[in-house]
C-alpha cells in the first residue's frame, strides 16, 4: 500500500508518501481498495500537531471504495461491496482499514467520489440543521464560509427546511456559489460588518441560529447577529481558536444559547449513523442534494491539497484520488 504519513508534525511538507505492507482486517474490520478520499480541515490541525497523536501516524478519516476482504464478525459486508465511512483508520492511502460498525453501503446512482465528498460534511450539515438546532419553516439562519465543504451543504439543507438563509464568503465567486446552493442573501464578511448586515436583513431582530465554523475572527459578531434566545452553533475554528469566554455575555446579549458540537456525538450509534447517512445519500441519489467537488488532487499531491484548503482557495469538497496503477 501507499500511504501518506506524518513522521514529524509541521507544515504541508511533512506529509510523506510511504510504501507499506498491505494491512489485514481485524475483527469487526474491512479492508477497502480506496477510490476517493475526503480531505477535512481537522487534518490540517492534526498535521500541525494541535492534537497530540503518537508518531508516525496516518492521516485522514473519510474515504469511499470497494471491500477487498472482511474481518471476523464484520457482518453485513462482502468483498465487492462499495462502501463509505468517515471513521477510516487513516484514509490517505490506496487501501484502508475501516470499522464495519461505522461503514455504510453506497447505493447505485451515487458515485464513490460523491460518497466520499458528502459523508463527513453532509452528515455534519445534517445534524446541525436537524438536531443541534432543528430549523423550522420561516426561521432565519446565518451560515459562515457558506461556499465551503460544510457550508454548501448547510445552505441547501437550511433552504430545504424552509429557512431564510444568509451566508458569508470572502470572494464574489464563492458568494455566487452559495447563492446558487440556496442562500437568499450573501455578505462579504471580509469587508462588511456582517452583524450589522444581518440585523438589517432581518428587520433589526437577528437570526434564530448562526452556524459558525470560522471561530476566532467571527465569534463575537456572530453573537451580535442573533435574535433574543438565539442559538450560536460554533462547530469549527478555521480562523483559529476562540479565546476563553465569559458566560455572562450570553445573558447580556439576549439569553443566548451557545453549543460546541462535534459529529461523533451525533452519529453515536450505528442506527443513528445509518438514519442520517441513508437520508443524505438518498437526497444525493434523487438529485435533491448537490455535491460540489471543487478540487481533486492525486494522493501524491496531498501537500498541495492542504495548502489550498488552509489558504481559502477551495470551494465545496477537496478530494484526493489514489493511483491504483
Ligand atoms: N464540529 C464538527 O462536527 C465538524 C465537522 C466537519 C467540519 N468541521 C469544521 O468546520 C470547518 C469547515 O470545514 P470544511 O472542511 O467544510 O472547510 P471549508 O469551510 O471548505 O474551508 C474553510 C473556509 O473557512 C473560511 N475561512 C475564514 N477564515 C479562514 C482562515 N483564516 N483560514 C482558512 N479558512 C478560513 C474560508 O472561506 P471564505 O474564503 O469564504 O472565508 C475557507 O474556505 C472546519 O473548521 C472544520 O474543522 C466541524
Amino acid at each position: 500500500m501507499r500511504a501518506i504519513r506524518v513522521h514529524e508534525t509541521g507544515g504541508p511538507e511533512v506529509l510523506t508518501l510511504d510504501e507499506l505492507p498491505d494491512p489485514s482486517p481485524g475483527p469487526g474490520e474491512l479492508l477497502i481498495d480506496v477510490e476517493a478520499i475526503g480531505v477535512n480541515f481537522i487534518e490540517i490541525y492534526q498535521r500541525e500537531g494541535a492534537y497530540p497523536i503518537p508518531r508516525p501516524f496516518m492521516l485522514g478519516a473519510e474515504a469511499a471504495g470497494v471491500v477487498r476482504s472482511v474481518g471476523t464478525n464484520a457482518r453485513g459486508f462482502k468483498p465487492g461491496d462499495r462502501v463509505v465511512s468517515q471513521r477510516v483508520k487513516g484514509s490517505y492511502t490506496d487501501c484502508a482499514i475501516v470499522p464495519a460498525e461505522f461503514t455504510v453501503q453506497v447505493p447505485d446512482g451515487v458515485t464513490s467520489k460523491q460518497a466520499a465528498a458528502v459523508c463527513l460534511q453532509g452528515l455534519t450539515a445534517h445534524y446541525l440543521t436537524t438536531s443541534t438546532f432543528p430549523i423550522a419553516p420561516g426561521m432565519t439562519v446565518l451560515i459562515h464560509a457558506a461556499a465551503g465543504g460544510v457550508g454548501l451543504f448547510l445552505c441547501q439543507m437550511a433552504k430545504k427546511r424552509g429557512a431564510f438563509v444568509i451566508g458569508t464568503a470572502s470572494t464574489e465567486e464563492k458568494r455566487k456559489l452559495a447563492h446558487a446552493a440556496g442562500s437568499d442573501e450573501m455578505i462579504d464578511y471580509t469587508n462588511e460588518d456582517f452583524a450589522a448586515a444581518t440585523k438589517r436583513l432581518t428587520g433589526n431582530t437577528g437570526v434564530h441560529v448562526v452556524y459558525d465554523s470560522v471561530g476566532k475572527t467571527t465569534f463575537d459578531k456572530s453573537l451580535d447577529s442573533l435574535r433574543r434566545r438565539g442559538m450560536m452553533a460554533l462547530f469549527g475554528q478555521s480562523s483559529g481558536a476562540v479565546p476563553p469566554f465569559d458566560p455572562q455575555i450570553l445573558n447580556r446579549k439576549g439569553s443566548l444559547f451557545l453549543t460546541r458540537p462535534t459529529l461523533n456525538d451525533y452519529v453515536a450509534t450505528r442506527d443513528e449513523l445509518l438514519a442520517r447517512m441513508n437520508e443524505v445519500l438518498g437526497w444525493v441519489r434523487s438529485g435533491q442534494l448537490s455535491v460540489r467537488v471543487g478540487t481533486e488532487f492525486p494522493l501524491s499531491k496531498v501537500a498541495d491539497a492542504h495548502r489550498a484548503l488552509a489558504s481559502r482557495q477551495t470551494t465545496g469538497k477537496v478530494l484526493l484520488i489514489p493511483d491504483h496503477g
